[in-house]
């Protein structure tokens, strides 16, 4: 080896010793004919001092030093360096290698903008805390396997290559040079699989694995991210995966993120958060939520209240404990639509100040009241916007770490832009058993060409056993027991409009491992980026990802996507129109 320690194990044990490191050159400064050199590699920054002529080295060179330890003087310990108390009296040097002037220092308070951040990404991951970002990650991911393996779960390695996973996004294919004008697809998920190693008789099967989705991104997406997927035999309830998850991650939580949090997590059905929360995946580090007015103002003479209740609407209140300016109010009008009071001296003031008149209003004293009519899951969907909005904005969050199970999503729901039905989770969710008879209902009205609100409230009568696993407002993960009854499965299927041939086509291998003994089974899929970014406190899953895609999907560092010679095209019986 070309050192004897590394620059982070340097401490007074070593004093008066020879010892010979190596590392990156992130410090240089010259004073009274000595130059002052921080060495520093992966385990952390050591000082090296020469005596004599300038080194011949500079920033981001490669360099090997041999000398002895000595102190610092004590006015000059670094406390945020594990070496921090010594240094090295340099006797002898080599540079191992050489570096082009660096496009920025590799520091965490890095200048660059995140496209140089990425365009140099080797540099960028250099610095300390991207360093530190990768070491948790590694943890983690070593947590997750002895974990899961104490628990006798296999780890399993699913195909890449593979034919479409439906997940709800668009796939990426991949032409076959063998099969020409045959495709594989990049699996969205291994969900089939995992559901087929059941079949196989795994009983409890993980796998850290690669997902690829071809969806417009974001700072929590990207289009090939890492799911930490498992799955179970013999699961009959949604508590026996939830049991197992909510323990996994309190001690990722408490160990990575000081959380500090003990299972059970509180479990709200889908419908409760909808109801109080009009979000699916709700902060509740803000307990904010909407009461049911609906008996407490329709009939008052509110014209807007009274039409809309007379249709069915409901009217749901949401209690701001802040009172807003008439400013803040009128710009929350230009995004939402919203009736209000606000109590000020006793007195309402607002465009529903009189409509409330006969109720007490000191609960209401120094706050602002907004009420919202309508119905449909669009209408719940604008109601957690705002409830976003206002938290956000006018709002501290009440404690650190908000972990929620949403239960018993809707099987089914209605797509209002592309006028189907379609599964909440994904079609393999088993419906509960007593809601199986509703399933003709749905059957029913689709024959006879209904849809809208009406489809919409109809599938939401049928809950599948789907569970959410929310954290601060985050999807971490999500996962069902499935369906396991093969007859069950097609019916599913032909109910979100495919045929028997497009079944048997897309998902023959699924059925007919299904119809050779299918075990009751059950699993989850937790977003392992989203995890690891958020015990790291970093915004972007992009920070905890090596080599991240921009949001226009480029690969900035490597040039991907790039074209390819047209020999390959050629090969592969490819052409390429437009583009
Ligand atoms: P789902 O599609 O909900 O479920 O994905 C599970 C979790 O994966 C994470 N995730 C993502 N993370 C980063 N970038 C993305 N583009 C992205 N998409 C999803 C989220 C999400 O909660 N097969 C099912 C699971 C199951 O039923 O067992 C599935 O993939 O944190």
């Amino acid at each position: 080896m070309h050192r004897t320690h590394t620059c982070g194990e340097v401490d007074e044990t070593l004093l008066g010793k020879e010892i010979t490191i190596a590392g990156w050159v992130v410090a240089m400064r010259e004073l009274g004919g000595l130059t002052f050199v921080v060495l520093r590699d992966r385990y952390g920054s050591l000082q090296v001092v020469f005596e004599g002529d300038r080194p011949d080295i500079a920033h981001g060179y490669v360099v090997k030093v041999r000398g002895k330890v000595r102190m610092r003087p004590e006015d000059q310990f670094r406390s945020d360096w594990r070496s921090g108390k010594v240094e090295v009296a340099v006797e002898e040097y080599e540079v191992l290698n050489r570096a082009v002037p660096l496009p920025f220092q590799p520091e965490d308070d890095v200048k660059a903008s995140e496209e140089a951040r990425l365009r140099f990404r080797p540099l960028d991951l250099r610095r300390p805390k991207m360093q530190r970002n990768f070491r948790v990650r590694h943890e983690i991911n070593l947590f997750i396997r002895n974990y899961l393996s104490e628990r006798g779960f296999y780890e399993l390695e699913t195909p890449i290559l593979t034919k479409s996973t439906p997940e709800g996004a668009r796939d990426f294919i991949v032409p076959a040079r063998l099969q020409p004008g045959k495709f594989y697809a990049l699996p969205q998920s291994p969900q089939l699989y995992k559901q087929v190693l059941m079949v196989a008789g795994f009983d409890r099967y993980f796998q850290i694995a690669r997902c690829f989705r071809d969806e417009d991104l974001r700072a929590d997406r990207q289009p090939e991210f890492t799911q930490l997927d498992l799955e179970m035999s013999f699961v009959s309830d949604p508590e026996d995966v939830l049991g197992l998850i909510e323990g996994l991650i309190a001690e990722i939580f408490n160990r990575w993120a000081g959380a500090n949090v003990s299972p059970p997590f509180p479990r709200l059905t889908y419908r409760e958060v909808m109801e109080r929360y009009g979000s699916d995946k709700p902060d509740l580090r803000y307990s904010i939520a909407y009461e049911d007015w609906t008996d407490r103002l329709s009939g008052k003479g509110n014209r807007i209240i009274d039409s809309n209740v007379e249709r069915g609407a409901r009217v749901k209140a949401l209690v701001l404990p802040v009172s807003l300016s008439r400013g803040q109010i009128d710009r929350l009008l230009k995004e939402f639509q919203f009736l209000w009071f606000k109590v000020s001296g006793g007195k309402a003031s607002g465009n529903l100040a009189k409509f409330v008149r006969d109720t007490d209003l000191t609960p209401y004293e120094g706050k602002t009241v907004f009420v919202f009519v309508g119905k449909g899951t669009p209408f719940y969907e604008s109601l957690g916007e705002f409830r976003r909005t206002v938290a956000h904005n006018f709002l501290k969050p009440e404690r650190d770490w908000a972990f929620l199970w949403v239960k018993d999503f809707p099987l089914l729901q209605w797509n209002y832009e592309e006028g189907r039905i379609e599964p909440a989770h994904h079609i393999f969710t088993s419906p509960y058993e007593e809601h199986i008879p509703l399933l003709s209902e749905i059957e029913e009205a689709l024959k006879e060409g209904k849809g809208g609100e009406e489809m919409d409230e109809l599938a939401q009568r049928i809950l599948g056993k789907q569970y959410d696993l929310v954290i601060n407002g985050v999807e971490i993960g999500s996962g069902s027991v499935r369906v396991h009854d093969p007859d069950l499965q097609v019916r599913l299927l032909k109910l979100i409009g495919l045929t028997t041939e497009e079944i048997e086509e897309r998902f023959g291998f699924l059925i007919n491992s299904l119809r050779m003994g299918a075990p009751p089974h059950g699993g989850i899929a937790l977003g392992l980026d989203r995890i690891v970014a958020m015990c790291l406190g970093e915004e972007s899953i992009r920070e905890v990802i090596l080599f991240p895609k921009t949001t226009t999907g480029v690969a900035l560092f490597e040039g991907a996507p790039s074209d390819v010679s047209p020999e390959q095209l050629e090969e592969l019986g490819l052409k390429v129109v437009g583009g």
